[in-house]
């Protein structure tokens, strides 16, 4: 069987450009351009890798980016109150608290997450936007990974409607959320985590096989029925390398297709970070339908 490689390179290249355009257009027009605030706390290497690109992406769009960057032991009401203060800053139109925190204030992310305010989550991580999802309501700002892996499926024609999609991984930033924008595309979906018994058990009967846990190389070939759909959301290191949870080689001529890492699903993620910006902007300002 040939082994389609679904590339999200390309098509995120596409997302900012058109985004591009709209605000080249905003500026001509003399209207302010979107803002987005990125909140790092601490300095945790990967994280400020994935702050670093997200502003560079701002850059390259032409929206204004604000970085804050608090040191590792920066107390809760610390970090509260600059939520609060970027609440009320109209040049901000979105939000970004970076994930993971550092262990003092771990416990208290969702009291972090829920002060931003739900108009400004560009994560979508706030529970009114959560539950927006989660009643199917299309109002809601939505998680970037899982938008971006749908994007790419519907990119690439692959149907998720009546199909048995097994998806590892059930944390609240990609496997939760992504379950449940898959059930409202009407698929059929097991979620498999930590104390899952036999995940091969799940990922042998899907057609699609969604994997975002960071273990690297954790789904294997004989662990994915022939011809299924494979999408890679992990990242990690190994042996020095940037690595997926899929052990990409082995899949090679039995999977129909599968995401490669680095240059899958990766890209979607910040592409779509600046499609929820724009979103959160149109809103606020209302200028629907530019
Ligand atoms: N850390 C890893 N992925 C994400 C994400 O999508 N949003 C935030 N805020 N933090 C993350």
């Amino acid at each position: 069987m040939e082994t389609k490689i679904l590339y999200g390179k390309e098509l995120s290249e596409k997302v900012v450009q058109d985004i591009k355009s709209r605000v080249e257009k905003l500026k001509a027009s003399g209207r302010r351009v979107p803002g987005l605030a990125v909140i790092l706390v601490g300095d945790d290497t990967a994280s400020k890798i994935y702050v670093s690109k997200k502003h560079e992406m701002c850059e390259k769009i032409g929206f204004r980016s604000f970085s804050f960057n608090l040191p590792e032991e920066s107390p809760f009401e610390k970090v509260k109150e600059l939520i609060q203060s970027l609440n009320e800053r109209d040049e901000v139109d979105g939000i970004l608290l970076q994930l993971p925190l550092p262990p003092h204030l771990r416990e208290r992310t969702n009291e972090l997450l829920t002060l931003i305010s739900p108009e400004k989550d560009v994560d979508g991580f706030h529970p009114y936007n959560v539950g927006l999802l989660t009643i199917g309501d299309d109002k809601g700002i939505k998680p970037c990974t899982p938008k971006g892996v749908l994007y790419l499926l519907d990119s690439y024609g692959i149907e998720v409607e009546g199909k048995d999609v097994t998806m590892v991984g059930a944390s609240n930033i990609v496997g939760k959320p992504l379950a449940i924008m898959l059930i409202n595309r009407m698929a059929t979906v097991s979620v498999c985590h930590i104390k899952t018994r036999c995940v091969p058990s799940f990922t042998r009967k899907a057609d699609i096989v969604i994997s975002a846990t960071g273990v690297p190389h954790l789904i294997k070939r004989e662990m994915v029925k022939e011809g299924a759909v494979v999408i890679d959301v992990g990242i990690s290191r190994l042996n020095g390398k940037i690595v997926g949870d899929v052990d990409f080689e082995s899949l090679l001529g039995h999977a129909s297709a599968v995401t490669p890492v680095p240059g899958g699903v990766g890209p979607l993620t910040v592409a779509m970070l600046m499609e929820n910006t724009f979103e959160c902007y149109v809103r606020r300002e209302g200028l629907y339908g530019i």
